[in-house]
């Protein structure tokens, strides 16, 4: 258990503080965490997530980087993997540890089939054993059925369905009780003509959402988020996104604090697994494709 004072400090209760609202929530919320684990052995304690230790992958930039501010608000230290964006990913270490949390960078191309099988291995010697692993990182380029070339398909499939098999496999063998969380498309409902060889790759990461879900069951819980429309992709805006929000059931853009509140869900949960949440204004239900 922590000291008062280090509950304050994890709290963010220093100088440069921002919302004192949502500052004495987590500091109330550390508080009965720690009553909670006096009382109950450490297996019954999932709902309180602090002081456990994420990977997530890609974390540097965009929807990872919101994984990672997420995780580091509600006290989960943070081995933030990066690919290209190591500069980010170092400093957005020192930004987590301000929030009281420990994070760790850690570089690796996630297509490089012996690089992917060391990285939980690396990540352990750098925090010590992980309890949660979050597969976020993902290439996304486009092409169509009519383009479709074998070495764009393989490229997918290493980075978004390959690389979260290997790292799963790897992380459960470290941990004794943990969770997955797989990052989809809600796409994969709504269909994509325009990048085939990224949807193919993503529904071979849902069914591996389900296998996995048996196969680390009972000790690791496997689930996925399934964004809609949050980010634009390279060389759009904002206002690509919000023309095509108007097809969206709730008519609007989410963000990417929508996908890290889901997957916090997903982590508090002892009793889900093999679970897909779509967080996309219920696009998945059958709006008008896409333009
Ligand atoms: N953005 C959305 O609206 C949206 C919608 C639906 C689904 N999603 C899913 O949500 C997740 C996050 O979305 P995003 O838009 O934030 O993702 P993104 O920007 O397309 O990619 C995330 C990270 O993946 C990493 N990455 C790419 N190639 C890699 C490689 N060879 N090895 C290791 N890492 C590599 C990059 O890390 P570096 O920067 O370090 O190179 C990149 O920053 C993805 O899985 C995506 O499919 C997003």
């Amino acid at each position: 258990m922590r000291s008062g004072d280090a509950d304050a400090a994890r709290a963010g209760l220093t100088p440069g503080a921002r919302d004192p609202i949502q500052l004495s929530e987590r500091w109330l919320g550390h508080v009965a965490d720690s009553v909670r684990a006096i009382v109950r052995p450490r297996s019954m304690v999932w709902r309180c997530i602090s002081d456990r230790t994420a990977l997530v992958t890609g974390a540097a930039r965009r929807i990872g980087r919101a994984f990672s501010l997420g995780l580091a608000d509600a006290g989960v230290n943070v081995v933030v993997h990066t690919f290209q964006s190591t500069a980010e990913g170092q400093a957005l270490c020192a930004e987590l540890e301000t929030r009281g949390v420990k994070a760790w960078p850690l570089a690796a191309d996630l297509a490089d089939a012996s690089a992917i099988s060391t990285v939980v291995a690396r990540a352990r010697d750098l925090a010590g054993p992980l309890d949660v692993l979050i597969n976020n990182a993902s290439l996304f380029e486009a092409d169509t059925i009519e383009g479709l070339c074998y070495e764009a398909v393989e490229r997918h499939l290493r980075i978004n369905a390959w690389a979260p098999l290997v790292l799963s496999r790897e992380f459960a063998h470290q941990t004794e009780r943990g969770h997955i969380i797989n990052l989809l498309d809600t796409k994969l409902d709504s269909g994509d003509p325009g990048h085939v060889s990224y949807l193919l790759s993503k529904h071979l990461l849902a069914a591996l959402t389900r296998m996995l879900a048996l196969e680390c069951a009972p000790r690791i819980s496997v689930n996925a988020v399934a964004p809609g429309l949050i980010l634009p992709p390279p060389g759009q805006d904002m206002d690509y996104l919000e023309r095509l929000s108007r097809s969206v059931p709730l008519q609007r853009v989410g963000s990417p604090q929508d996908v890290v509140q889901a997957a916090l869900f997903l982590l508090r949960s002892e009793f889900v697994t093999g679970q897909v949440i779509h967080v996309d204004g219920g696009a998945h239900l059958g709006a008008p494709r896409y333009s």
